[in-house]
């Protein structure tokens, strides 16, 4: 062990020219030289994630622990540091802990840690993309095709599947395979078809402009998928467009309307005969990095704004700027959908529209479902084998002296 410098302090960790397997204690923070680099954990957070048998339950990797006892003072009694055995601390509260080498790599927090991995995301370009299209049966039948589908809807927001069987309900036997169906207020399978008395625009042959699904909720359904069970009409083409992308083309060209969008709350609706959905937010939804997270944009579901006097303009400046950016034709993908192709679009950012079609010329029909996007992650995490924690400390190991 090497005696304290000043691991505490707010400058970024950097490569080391510390030999490997440096330890640095610090007031309120350690650092440690592993594969070269000086990677640094407060002394709260490590005692916090103690797998001690005291602290947690091994097999589950609950919390025994209850983390508002551990006093602002803790630190170590004895610590020591090895890159091949790991981090071992005694703790000024007398608990024994170990965090593996493999462990203390997969939960550093360093800058660049965290960057790697954050979800990798591709906007589309100028002229959108073609959208990764995928064969039914390698989806459903083989672990491979069905992590390289996954891969592409989290990474680009969309994707075909071709060769699904023209057959009711097969959409929901598709989603099942991947995870579970979002229910809604309305049909679980819902069909749309042309139906002059149906109940709502997608009904209709006229154009469907790109739009998000049900903003009516406040936590919209965020993956939609479309099975086109027949699609032989004159027209229809199906239209998909990055709203992240053109949200990021607002950003840049007008940072106030985009911060007016994340702010003005929209009410958005969608009823039926003995249903209702009414949800009032805004239409742009940011993470704690200030990336954008949900997008809700459904002209023919927002309602009348309800809003203080001097920000209604305000408000409709910055629509009529982002809705030309969506209509504008580019960041979209247009294609013509054949049967048995099935859309998925993550649909907290890829809008889906349609253009104009003749239904004299031909059946068209299709069959939706919503599904959740964290089922599309936590299923590419189990087939990636990713979903079992891994122990700080190895069971047997607890009561072991550092
Ligand atoms: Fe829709």
């Amino acid at each position: 062990m090497i005696e304290v410098t000043h691991p505490d302090s707010a400058q970024p960790a950097a490569p080391s020219v510390e030999p490997e397997g440096t330890l640095i204690l610090g007031e309120r923070s350690l650092s440690l030289v592993l594969d070269g680099r000086e990677c640094r954990f407060h002394y709260v957070w490590l005692r916090d994630n103690s797998w001690a048998a005291a602290d947690r339950v091994f097999l589950s990797s609950e919390r025994k622990l209850f983390t508002p006892t551990i006093p602002a003072t803790i630190a170590p009694a004895k610590a020591a540091f090895d890159p091949h055995e790991g981090l071992k601390v005694l703790w000024n509260d007398g608990q024994q802990c170990r965090y593996l080498p493999e462990w203390l790599r997969r939960h550093d927090y360093s800058e660049a840690p965290r960057d790697a991995r954050r979800h990798a995301v591709t906007l589309w370009g100028e002229t959108g993309i073609d959208v990764p299209r995928f064969a039914h049966a390698d989806v459903v039948n083989t672990p491979e095709g069905q992590l390289a589908y996954l891969d592409a809807v989290i990474e680009y927001g969309a994707a075909i599947v071709s060769g699904v069987p023209s057959v009711d309900h097969e959409v929901e036997r598709f989603a099942e395979t991947i995870g579970h169906v979002r229910e809604v207020a309305f049909e679980r399978v819902h069909n749309v078809r042309h139906d002059p008395t149906g109940y709502n625009v997608a009904h209709t042959p006229g154009e469907l402009k790109p739009h998000t699904d049900l903003p009516s909720y406040n936590w919209p359904p965020s993956i939609q998928l479309l099975h086109f069970l027949t699609n032989q009409t004159t027209g229809g083409e199906s239209t998909l467009v990055d709203g992240w992308t053109a949200l990021a083309e607002l950003r840049r060209q007008a940072p106030a309307h985009f911060e007016t969008l994340c702010r003005v709350p929209v009410p958005y609706q969608l009823f039926s005969q003995d249903e209702d959905t009414w949800a009032e937010n805004p239409m742009i939804q940011l993470d704690t990095d200030g990336n954008v997270k949900v997008f809700r944009f459904s002209n023919q579901l927002a309602q009348p704004l309800s809003i203080p006097f001097d920000q209604v303009e305000m408000f409709y400046d910055a629509y009529r700027h982002l809705g030309t950016i969506i209509d504008s034709g580019r960041h979209r993908a247009t294609f013509k959908s054949e049967d048995g192709d099935l859309i998925t679009v993550h649909s907290h950012r890829v809008l889906h529209g349609r253009l104009p079609y003749d239904p004299a010329s031909g059946a068209r029909h299709l069959q939706d479902v919503y599904m959740e996007f964290d089922d599309f992650l936590a299923r590419r995490r189990v087939l990636r084998g990713e979903h079992m924690p891994l122990a700080a400390q190895k069971p047997e190991e607890t009561q072991e002296a550092p």
